[in-house]
């Protein structure tokens, strides 16, 4: 095979820079399952991971990215074959493990899912970790009782990734969602996605008491920190809230009273070793009931040159949606 390019990251001295390299198979990780990257994506974590912004690569140089879609060239597992299209995202790929962000992947069998019918590779690619952690979390609050009939569901960092699918997952399942942003200019998108109602971040009263008035049936947080906070006082009796983000901070102040009193739960939401079987479902569910009606708007295409830049805007808050990179 000839020499392929990818986004390779370097720690330089103790800084961290991630650069497009030409490599050769035998320099990715071992694998069972070699795959034709079709493309990729750009998760928050690609951006912590390739800057050095959070300490995600534990060795170096290492190939980023934790989504790929594409066509299996050779396999040496027997649950695939070469043309069989698939899907590789999370567990060790583009942490420990050379990612997606290359022309060509080698990964371990048990890692790759098979494309389900009903996405392209470039749906699912556009989907990818986000849209897996909404639909996971639709999947475990559903578990938990949420239905559309219990209430309005909050969504903020509305313009992110994992939001702006959920959104528009939530809002063909018949939920009324309310989005918070930060992004004054988005509010009508977030609406065409199906929000009901778009409020402000930075005029969002948060208050101090342990118990706010309480307004949300369910919440999904992308930020984490006092936004988080903020969800746990203002939930309903028997509140649902799915954190899986931290875009605004590690910390949960809070008190057990929305525990104890209003019986909220707390459910967290990881994407990166869910077991095969729910991941797979997921995924089917992905493709059917939760396929969101906006993806062609909500994602748009770069190249693995335009990596670098976007991770800087993605860091600022700055980005809208999706990034999908074209790998051929
Ligand atoms: N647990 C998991 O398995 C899992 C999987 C995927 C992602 N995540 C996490 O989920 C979060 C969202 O991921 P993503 O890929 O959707 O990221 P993203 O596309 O960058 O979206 C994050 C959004 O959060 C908002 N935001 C940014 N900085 C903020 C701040 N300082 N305070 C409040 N809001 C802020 C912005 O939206 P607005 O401008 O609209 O407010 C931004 O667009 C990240 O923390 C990511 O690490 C976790």
């Amino acid at each position: 095979m000839n020499p392929f390019k990818c986004l390779r990251i370097f720690d330089e001295g103790g800084k961290t820079a991630g650069r497009v390299v030409e490599v050769q198979l035998s320099e990715l990780s071992a694998g069972e399952v070699v795959i034709q990257t079709a493309y990729s994506s750009v998760n928050y974590k690609d951006a912590l991971a390739a800057t050095g912004m959070g300490k995600i690569i534990r060795s170096f140089p290492r190939i980023g990215g934790i989504d790929a879609t594409g066509t299996v060239i050779s396999s040496a597992d027997a649950r695939f074959k070469a043309g069989d299209e698939v899907i590789c995202t999370s567990y060790e790929f583009g942490v420990g493990h050379d990612g997606g962000f290359s022309q060509v992947c080698r990964v371990p069998a048990d890692w790759v899912v098979p494309l389900p019918k009903g996405l392209t590779l470039f749906e699912a690619a556009a989907l990818g970790v986000a849209g897996y952690t909404a639909g996971l979390a639709v999947e475990l609050l559903e578990l938990n009782g949420m239905a559309p009939q219990n209430g309005k569901i909050l969504v903020n960092g509305a313009t992110g990734g994992v939001a702006t699918l959920a959104i528009d997952m939530l809002a063909k399942g018949g939920y009324s969602v309310v989005a918070v942003t930060g992004k004054d200019a988005e509010h009508g998108f977030l609406k065409e996605l199906g929000a009901k109602e778009v409020l402000g971040r930075q005029g969002l009263e948060l208050g101090s008491r342990p118990l706010e008035k309480p307004l949300w049936a369910a919440a999904f947080d992308s930020v984490g920190g006092d936004q988080l906070a903020w969800l746990t006082r203002t939930m309903q009796q028997g509140g649902l809230i799915a954190s899986f983000g931290n875009a605004g901070g590690i910390d949960l102040k809070t008190t057990v009273l929305p525990f104890i009193l209003r019986g909220v739960r707390l459910i967290g939401v990881d994407s990166g070793f869910t077991p095969m079987p729910l991941r797979r479902k997921i995924w089917q569910r992905l493709a059917a009931d939760l396929k969101p009606r906006h993806i062609n708007d909500i994602a748009h295409l770069i190249s693995l040159a335009d990596l670098p830049a976007y991770f800087s805007s993605m860091l600022k808050g700055q980005i809208r949606g999706r990034a999908v990179v074209r790998m051929s």
